[in-house]
């Protein structure tokens, strides 16, 4: 494994649409399954400082349930208003039967 990388979660550990929060590297980052794929971005929202955790995963994006806005987790783009900064996102892999995260490469 690369440097850089932390184990955060086992594989199957979270199902698709649910969400993990972490602390790494001095950051609040959040994993999140979505249809699947692992993605971890920033947990907190670029719009206002409110956690994505309470948001939802619907296909590939992330919702902040405090305004409505979508997130693209692979790229960390808004995709409506009024969010219009793109979230963080960091590099994810899954190997040896657990999911890795790199949070220092943002
Ligand atoms: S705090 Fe997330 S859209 Fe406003």
């Amino acid at each position: 494994m690369a440097e850089g990388y932390i184990a955060v979660a086992a594989e199957g550990e979270l199902k698709p649409g649910q969400m993990k929060r972490l602390e790494l590297a001095g950051r609040r980052l959040l994993l999140c399954n979505a249809g699947g794929a692992h993605y971890c971005v920033d947990e907190m929202c670029s719009h206002e400082d409110y956690s994505l955790y309470f948001g939802c995963i619907k296909g590939r994006s992330i919702k902040c349930s405090l305004h409505g806005s979508w997130f693209n987790l692979a790229t960390g783009a808004p995709e409506n208003e009024p969010a219009d900064c793109p979230l963080r996102t960091y590099p994810v892999k899954t190997q040896q039967g657990r999911v890795w995260v790199d949070p220092t490469s943002a």
